[in-house]
């Protein structure tokens, strides 16, 4: 379908989606929120795509976040109402997409840009990137899992001082790398050939298997979740899928494996 706020791109197995309003930072409004949505599910409905890369458009922002113009005058109710639909919609899909997500950051990722980056399976970030979360200096908290997500990847210290600081506490690439919030940094006219190159080897995987393991790590971090449990069903389910049996016989036959994703 056509997207008034999306670029959708799809190069053999992998799908790029770039969130495409440079004028406004990527600043995510509801209706990018929504084509997002969509954008998810058609990518998880469709066999061929087996890696995304979620980045924006333009040299300077992945996403400067929420859009501030859209929420400024909201209620309780509608503050709430926004968060809890971002949630569903965007951020808890991201994370739970059955297939591997790679945010490639290409410049300020602020607010609900970082969440949306800590929302993805990994994060790869150009040297020019800029990540934080200024939330309380607009007297509101990250309302997208930032609260939650940054202190699981770096910490909850690093993540109240972060948060606590607001717009002064934006953290350039390098120190994000340092952090373990990216996962690498390259040159910004790198960017996007690395996310391919990674994207690219990941694809060659099994489909099954990538969504199981995305369940299984997923199922630490949920509350009231065993993990270890859950690895063990997923792993016991693996054995009586096609992937297996080709993964198996490829390496017992001396090839490589072909597989289908079932
Ligand atoms: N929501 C809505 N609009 C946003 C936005 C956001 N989160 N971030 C940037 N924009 C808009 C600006 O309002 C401006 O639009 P305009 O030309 O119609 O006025 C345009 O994007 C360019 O941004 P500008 O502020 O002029 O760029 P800059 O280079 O001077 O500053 C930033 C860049 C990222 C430091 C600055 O835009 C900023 O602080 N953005 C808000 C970050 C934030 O607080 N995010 C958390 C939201 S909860």
């Amino acid at each position: 379908m056509a997207y008034e706020n999306l670029l959708i791109h799809t190069d053999g197995a992998i799908r790029v989606i770039t969130i495409n309003r440079p004028d406004q930072l990527n600043a995510l409004n509801r209706a990018t929120i929504a084509e997002l949505d969509k954008a998810l599910d058609e990518a998880e409905a469709d066999a061929q795509v087996r890696v995304l890369i979620l980045t924006g458009s333009g040299a300077k922002a992945f996403v400067a976040g929420a859009d501030i113009k859209e929420f400024a005058h909201f209620s309780v109710a509608e503050g709430q109402a926004l968060s809890a639909d971002g949630h569903k919609k965007l951020f808890d899909h991201v994370e739970r997409l059955n297939k591997p997500v790679i945010a490639a950051v290409n410049g300020f990722a602020l607010g609900g840009g970082l969440e949306l980056a800590m929302s993805c399976h990994f994060r790869v970030a150009s040297d020019n990137a800029k990540l934080g979360l200024p939330e309380v200096g607009l007297g509101v908290i990250p309302g997208y899992g930032g609260t939650q997500r940054l202190a699981r990847l770096v910490g909850k210290g690093k993540a109240m001082e972060m948060i606590f600081l607001g717009s002064s506490g934006m953290v350039a690439a390098d120190e994000a790398l340092q952090w373990g919030l990216v996962n690498h940094v390259v040159p910004q006219e790198q960017l996007l050939t690395t996310c391919m190159e990674l994207a690219g080897r990941i694809a060659k995987n099994s489909p099954t298997a990538l969504a199981a393991a995305i369940r299984a790590v997923n199922a630490g971090y949920e509350p009231g979740t065993n993990g270890l449990q859950r690895e063990i069903e997923e792993f016991g389910n693996c054995f009586g899928t096609a992937d297996f049996k080709e993964g198996t016989s490829a390496f017992l036959e001396k090839r490589k494996p072909e597989f289908k994703g079932a």
